[in-house]
């Protein structure tokens, strides 16, 4: 049985009455109170306010009221701010075109107002009063005010039931509204702002030149403390802001703040871009915290392709993704180790001898810089470290590749490292060696204190970041590769013989020459010099099982660098290998000077500063 399709009886077509096109408007851009609160903000910073307060009650919903000192709106123009497409922002399409500022659809006022109970309440400069404009009634009067507008939205989706049903509990609603003046304020630093809620202060975020000021009173000095300052030129566009360290990254995505010309956007160009940045820092499920903003001609980004401006369109979406990746890997890049600040939990807030005043009696003296004539310190190291002879481990000449000269970058008039010269104190921010500990650490003396550095991360970094310097950026170029004397033969899978045959190119460019001996035996006849000390069977052996799971043609660009991390995993010094006091230092120095080497392969730290404050703090020594 088939029911005929009915067709619908035909009805007129006519004109929506402008009210209800004001709601269907306002069901795209106002959601909730939030998007109240934005869009009255951004008037209030479009009129070039300098505080903005915002009082709301239930979380928004019974009042959002948004007070300014800006430039005002004139009486004669109360009522045309209400309409649909009424604004002062454009007035040409060459206009739109070029907007700089946060508004210019001139739909906002009138959205909000077809679903509340709107007043404007405003005075420009040179009128001897306010006036009030009901929006509902479209009564006009005079009343008190200073210059500026106040815009007050009461009992918003009263008219629509079902909209009003999507709300959440009042707290959620007013979490959302902090949220957006949020936004607003860490882009607006000179701009002041106050939030309140039934009556009381929630946040209050008070006018400053310097945006990372205002980025510390947002989100918490921490946020700074554990950040780099990102700051960079391509072409016509620049990108600036803070970008968390890795150790910062959090397990939701709650603190990404990303800015096109001072508007809060959700980009995915930018997102990439920024998230490929972190990439060789950050594994895994982590987050990385950042804000930055991006300042481009506005010719070119289309600002007005999402009903709340909150997506953008780039004309050159690749110029912005290449400018906003560099500029954050280039700010994560530099080592913190060779700035001589320390990271994380352990870090001092600052620089404990910078403003240590301790006195006299009980107090440690700062360290002395060592004088020149005298013997270098640390090759009579005064604890000695467990030369435990039962440890298991390859003999220490395998660490051959820390001091290859020639291979380490050295810092200019930096001694090199392994020699011994005495190191003056303050040179080497990681320090100098002192011991090792339970074949995982390096224990180092530094002016801050004590470091403690762990071997096999830190040296994984260093041979990954070599390696990747090896293979260069065009991905074509074949890593320095050494021939074994004897192949390394082994016992391999069909699958490994099918992918060593069917990648024989990648391998190459990996430097790698891996060929089947047999049906059932595979040779390792080269290995990268990098890795030359290294067990070559189990470095073809993993190389092989992740290749396999890419396709060939396209795994040198793509899994590239998942492939060098793990070679160099299996190159790093392992746990357990005695190291001498010169392996250590020599360590310690590569680390200074490698890109990236605060953090191993897998986001992890590879090392802690332990300040002498803190040791003191362990001992309840002084205060
Ligand atoms: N706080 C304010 N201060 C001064 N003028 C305002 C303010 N809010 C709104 N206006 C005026 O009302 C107009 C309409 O606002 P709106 O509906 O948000 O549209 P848009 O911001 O896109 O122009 C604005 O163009 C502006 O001239
Ligand atoms: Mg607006």
């Amino acid at each position: 049985m088939s029911a005929q399709p009915e067709t619908p009886p035909r009805r007129p077509i006519r004109e929506l009455p402008d009210e209800l096109v004001s709601q269907i408007a306002a069901g795209e851009v106002i959601e909730r109170p939030a998007s109240v609160v934005r869009e009255l903000v951004d008037n209030a910073l479009d009129a070039g306010a300098r505080q903005v307060t915002v009082r709301l009650l239930a979380g928004g919903t019974r009042l959002v009221s948004v007070e300014d000192d800006g430039a005002g709106i004139a009486p004669g123009e109360l009522a045309i701010a209400l309409k649909r497409h009424a604004t002062s922002k454009i007035a040409s399409l060459s206009d739109l075109e070029a907007v700089g500022t946060m508004g210019f659809r001139g739909e906002a006022l009138a959205a909000i107002a077809s679903v509340s109970e709107l007043s404007l309440l405003s005075r420009v400069e040179g009128e001897a009063t306010a006036f009030l404009l009901e929006a509902r009634t479209g009564e006009l009067r005079p009343a008190a005010r200073a210059v500026g507008t106040t815009v007050e939205v009461k009992e918003l989706f009263f008219s629509t039931p079902a909209r009003r049903k999507f709300l959440k509990t009042d707290a959620t609603e007013l979490a959302h509204c902090i949220e957006a003046v949020r936004r607003h304020a860490l882009a607006w630093p000179q701009a002041g702002f106050a939030i309140w809620h039934e009556g009381k202060l929630v946040e209050q975020w008070r006018p400053t030149p310097a945006r990372a000021t205002r980025i510390a009173d947002v989100l918490g000095k921490d946020f700074i403390d554990q950040s780099v300052a990102v700051d960079a030129q391509a072409g016509p566009l620049r990108v600036t802001g803070h970008a968390g360290l890795p150790d910062a990254a959090r397990s939701r995505a709650d603190q990404q703040f990303a800015y096109v010309n001072g508007r809060y956007v959700r980009d995915k160009v930018i997102g990439h871009a920024v998230r490929s940045a972190y990439e060789d820092v950050l594994h895994g499920q982590r987050q990385p915290v950042y804000v930055l903003a991006i300042d481009i001609d506005p010719a070119q980004v289309d600002v007005n392709v999402h009903p709340t401006k909150v997506e953008v369109r780039f004309r050159d979406g690749r110029a912005v993704h290449q400018a906003v990746r560099h500029a954050v890997e280039n700010a994560l890049a530099t080592p913190r180790a060779g700035q001589g600040t320390g990271q994380g939990p352990f870090a001092a807030a600052a620089d404990p001898w910078a403003q240590d005043t301790r006195p006299g009696p009980g107090g440690f003296a700062p360290p002395q810089v060592p004088d020149a004539a005298a013997p270098p310190r640390w090759s009579q190291p005064s604890i000695h470290f467990a030369a435990r002879e039962d440890l298991p481990g390859q003999p220490v000449s395998d660490l051959g590749l820390l001091w290859q000269p020639g291979v380490a970058p050295a810092a200019p008039g930096a001694p090199r490292p392994g020699l011994s010269a005495p190191l003056p104190d303050g040179d080497w921010p990681l320090g100098r060696a002192l011991a090792q500990l339970q074949g995982v650490y390096i224990l180092a003396e530094n002016a801050q204190g004590l470091v403690v550095v762990d071997m096999h991360a830190a040296h994984e970094r260093i041979v990954y970041e070599k390696l990747k310097a090896q293979a260069g950026d065009d991905a074509t170029q074949a890593i320095a590769s050494q021939p074994l004397l004897i192949p390394a033969t082994f016992a391999a899978t069909p699958q490994e013989i099918a992918t060593a045959e069917s990648s024989a190119q990648a391998l190459q460019l990996l430097g790698l020459d891996i060929a089947p001996l047999s049906a059932r035996t595979l040779a390792v006849r080269a290995v990268p010099t990098t890795l030359a000390q290294g067990d070559a069977v189990e470095l073809a052996r993993s190389v092989l099982a992740e290749l396999a799971q890419h396709d060939a043609s396209t795994v040198i660009q793509r899994a590239r660098n998942e492939l060098l991390a793990t070679m160099a995993c299996h190159g790093a010094v392992r746990a357990n290998r005695r190291l001498t006091l010169d392996e250590m230092n020599a360590l310690l120095r590569q680390m200074e000077q490698t890109e990236r080497s605060d953090q191993c392969n897998h986001g992890r730290p590879t090392w802690r500063q332990l300040s002498l404050r803190e040791l003191d703090a362990l001992f309840l020594r002084g205060r």
